[in-house]
């Protein structure tokens, strides 16, 4: 018996006494055996298959709701993985349909509307017209709007506005993401835009299919009957945005892209509408509204400003910051400045008027920054983007914070720079590569490749600090001293390490790909490698699994050993997480023979430890305890202990598993002598989260209980949420096992209360086992 297997057991056995069927009468109703009821039943069967799920469901004629909580019944454990993440089952997982049918989770993903927004009627008009006139739910097409045009005129602008205009028309919630079409790097692939979708849609990171195919299979599921307004923003072209269209009747999608979408428009019924440059009232209406009376006071040389900035938005915004900068001097003398400025530009420049009339007014502004504002504009044209924290510019341009900070909001107060975040600043693609140009004109390449390796610095250091500080007994990797001038953060615990790894993931996906293409290659293994962690934890698998890419390739470039075993066991890893097998033996494989072959006998028994993991994906725990075994005696000729540890609690886990829960028990006490030692609360936790399964399994309730309870005293201290709400439902689950009701569901409030507060899909099983309780 297994404590998911209980719980669901549990809950089938409760279903067909409330439908008044037997076993036999339940069997022949759903096609399945006798014998599989009753040893689901008693909690034999450890991840019912889907299917099996499904066809119980019909059979019990659960309605809708009470369906997708059945199907969610089958919990999860702790502590499976060498590096001691939590993992589903691959083959335990649910079809999305039954997944997510319960509590649908309503996304609100939309950008705070835009300040000063101005104009537009026409536009705005176009775009509610195209709703179905019954109402955006009544029947007919699925509406599909492309707003094009080209760069910095207001696209994105007018979708965001008019998205919360029309929000309340979509009950069912909003989708928003940033293609990222025209930022530097790479346009984000419509798998991971999908995936961010099936994620803000409640889908667990687990529970997320591998191709773009399927993805869009399954988010074109979860929308169908829904009224859910999504904004594909910044696109590239129609391929990446055809396998995001819903292709509901009551969905609406608003596309905004510099491409012109034509085989949208053919194709997919989309209707185009042209966002132009703002039309002269509308231009000095933006200027009016940003600064003031001065624009009223001096039409003619407003209009004139308004003409040199092309009425193009982007450049309306820049040059009101500077007219708001130099606040004194009369607007004509600034507009003649302008325009002198301009002239000389039109002699160096060559590149068409309109290009050098909005150059002239990055020009104009760029050259009023005081220069440390300067140089962190250049630098931040040399970052890797997408985005950038005051810590993470202080590295860049080797300055303390302080003076950072004071150069970032010079630069977004001249509208260079914008805080789309709290804390943290982006540029716009026209005024980054003007950033860059800058940066190639008066920084050298010496200056130029310092930034970057400091700011390289920053990340990694960073990361490896945060990488501890979720797990601390993670084997080290020697990293050189850090550039002078760089200054890495310090997360201070578990929360804020996480925090801080979500806040720059982007930007550490980014840092790593840059890193490999500039000839960084100790990073481009290296940043991979503090990144694992983060990426198994918030199953973020595909980023895993590219990244490790990377940094095999960059192993394999500096022909080191031992970072591309490192690299291909990571890989495995990810692939086994994935479910593929086969790939995942095989990199396995060859990550074992590079170790012996360096002599790196904690490496050879990290991947041991996976391989076992893989074998109990099989299901063949035999085998797996005995690759614990080998993992054990290679901990300890390397003198690992946390490693060692690490065996054993793996050891005493696949023991249990087996049946043999004496020597199970044996196995996890000397675990926790070791981790007793180590202070590695998390690792503590789990081996305390395994006994409680041993115990659990031999109907000692009581001792079960009081060894989640030691585990949850651990993880206090450590703060790691996630952990505390899963051994919370593992009490939870123990106390039900025993026929408590009241205090299972103390333990599962308890454990819905966090996943709730973190916004973790996990709540739903939660939730699951709460409205099943009796
Ligand atoms: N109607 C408007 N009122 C006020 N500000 C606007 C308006 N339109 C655009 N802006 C501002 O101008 C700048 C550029 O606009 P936006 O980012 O919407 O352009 P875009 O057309 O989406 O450009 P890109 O092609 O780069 O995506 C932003 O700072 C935006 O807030
Ligand atoms: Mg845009």
């Amino acid at each position: 018996m297994t404590a998911e297997g209980a719980v669901f057991g549990a809950r089938l056995s409760a279903g067909r006494r409330s439908a008044g069927l037997s076993q036999a009468e339940l069997a022949e109703r759903s096609g399945l055996s006798v014998r599989a009821i009753s040893n689901l039943e008693r909690g034999r069967t450890r991840w019912p298959h889907p299917d099996t799920v499904h066809r119980l469901a019909g059979a019990l004629g659960l309605p809708a709701e009470a369906r997708a909580e059945f199907g969610a019944a089958a919990g999860r454990r702790l502590g499976g993985a060498a590096d001691g993440s939590a993992i589903a089952a691959p083959g335990d997982r649910l079809p999305l349909s039954l997944a997510s049918e319960g509590r649908q989770v309503v996304p609100r993903q939309l950008p705070g509307p835009v300040r000063h927004f101005t104009g537009r009627q026409n536009e705005l008009a176009a775009l509610t017209g195209l709703l179905d006139p019954a109402g955006a739910g009544g029947p007919g097409a699925a509406v599909i709007s492309a707003l094009g045009g080209m760069a910095g005129v207001g696209k994105t602008a007018l979708a965001v506005h008019w998205a919360h205009q029309v929000a309340s028309q979509f009950p069912d919630g909003q989708l928003f993401v940033n293609l990222r079409g025209y930022d530097v790097g790479q346009p984000m692939p419509a798998g991971d835009a999908l995936a961010g979708f099936l994620r803000a849609l409640g889908v667990a990171g687990q529970d997320i299919p591998d191709g773009t195919d399927e993805r869009a299979a399954a988010y074109r599921s979860l929308l169908a009957g829904r009224r859910v307004l999504v904004l594909l923003d910044n696109a590239r072209d129609v391929a990446q945005v055809r396998p995001l269209l819903p292709g509901s009747p009551g969905c609406v999608t608003l596309v905004t892209s510099r491409d012109a979408l034509g085989g949208l428009v053919a194709g997919d019924g989309a209707v185009r509408l042209e966002v132009d440059l703002l039309p002269l009232p509308e231009a000095l209406g933006l200027l009016g509204s940003l600064i003031g009376s001065v624009v009223r006071d001096d039409h003619g040389a407003a209009v004139k400003l308004a003409d040199q900035c092309g009425r193009l938005p982007l450049a309306l915004r820049v040059a009101a910051e500077m007219v708001v900068a130099r606040n004194g001097i009369a607007l004509a003398d600034l507009t003649a400045e302008l325009a002198d400025l301009k002239h000389r530009l039109d002699k160096l420049e060559t590149g068409g008027d309109e290009r050098t009339t909005v150059r002239t007014v990055f020009t104009w502004s760029y050259q009023d920054l005081d220069p440390a504002a300067a140089r962190m504009f250049r630098l931040v044209g040399v970052h890797p983007g997408p985005d950038i924290s005051a810590p993470a510019a202080a590295s860049l341009a080797g300055l303390p914070v302080a003076q950072a900070r004071r150069a970032l909001g010079e630069l977004t107060g001249a509208h260079l720079l914008a805080e789309h975040l709290p804390g943290r600043f982006s540029c716009h693609d026209l005024l980054r590569v003007y950033a860059a140009e800058q940066a190639t004109a008066l920084d050298s390449p010496a200056q130029r490749r310092a930034a970057e390796h400091r700011v390289l610095d920053h990340y990694l250091q960073t990361a490896c600090a945060a990488d501890r500080l979720l797990r601390p007994s993670r084997e080290l990797i020697a990293l050189p001293p850090p550039q002078p001038g760089t200054l890495p953060e310090n997360p201070d615990g578990p929360d804020q390490a996480m925090a801080w790894f979500d806040a720059e993931h982007k930007v550490l996906l980014a840092a790593t790909a840059h890193a490999a293409g500039s000839g960084f290659s100790s990073h481009a293994w290296q940043l991979p490698w503090v990144l694992a962690t983060f990426f198994s934890l918030r199953g973020h698998y595909d980023d895993l699994a590219d990244t490790q890419r990377t940094a095999l390739a960059a192993a394999a470039s500096l022909g080191d050993v031992a970072a591309q075993a490192r690299a291909g066991d990571q890989i495995g890893f990810a692939c086994l997480l994935r479910g593929q097998y086969q790939a995942a033996a095989a990199y396995f494989d060859r990550a074992l023979g590079q170790f012996r072959q360096i002599g790196d006998q904690a490496g050879e028994a990290s991947t041991c430890l996976n391989v076992s993991f893989l074998l109990e994906r099989q299901g063949r725990h035999a085998e797996a305890v005995q690759q614990d075994e080998r993992a054990l005696s290679l901990f300890q000729a390397a003198g690992r202990l946390a490693g060692q540890a690490l065996a054993l609690n793996a050891a005493g886990w696949h023991l249990a598993l087996l049946g043999d829960h004496e020597q199970a028990r044996t196995r996890c006490q000397q675990a926790l002598a070791l981790q007793r030692e180590l202070g590695d609360p998390l690792d503590e936790a789990n081996t305390w989260d395994s006994l409680g399964y041993i115990h659990d399994r031999l109907g000692q309730h009581e001792q079960a209980a009081a060894c989640y309870s030691e585990a949850l005293d651990l993880l206090a201290r450590s703060k790691e949420r996630w952990r505390q709400a899963t051994v919370l439902t593992h009490l939870g689950d123990t106390r039900h096992s025993s026929g408590d009701p009241q205090a299972a569901g103390h333990a599962w409030q308890q454990a819905l209360a966090i996943f709730d507060d973190m916004g973790h899909p996990d709540a739903e099983a939660v939730r699951a086992k709460l409205a099943f309780r009796n």
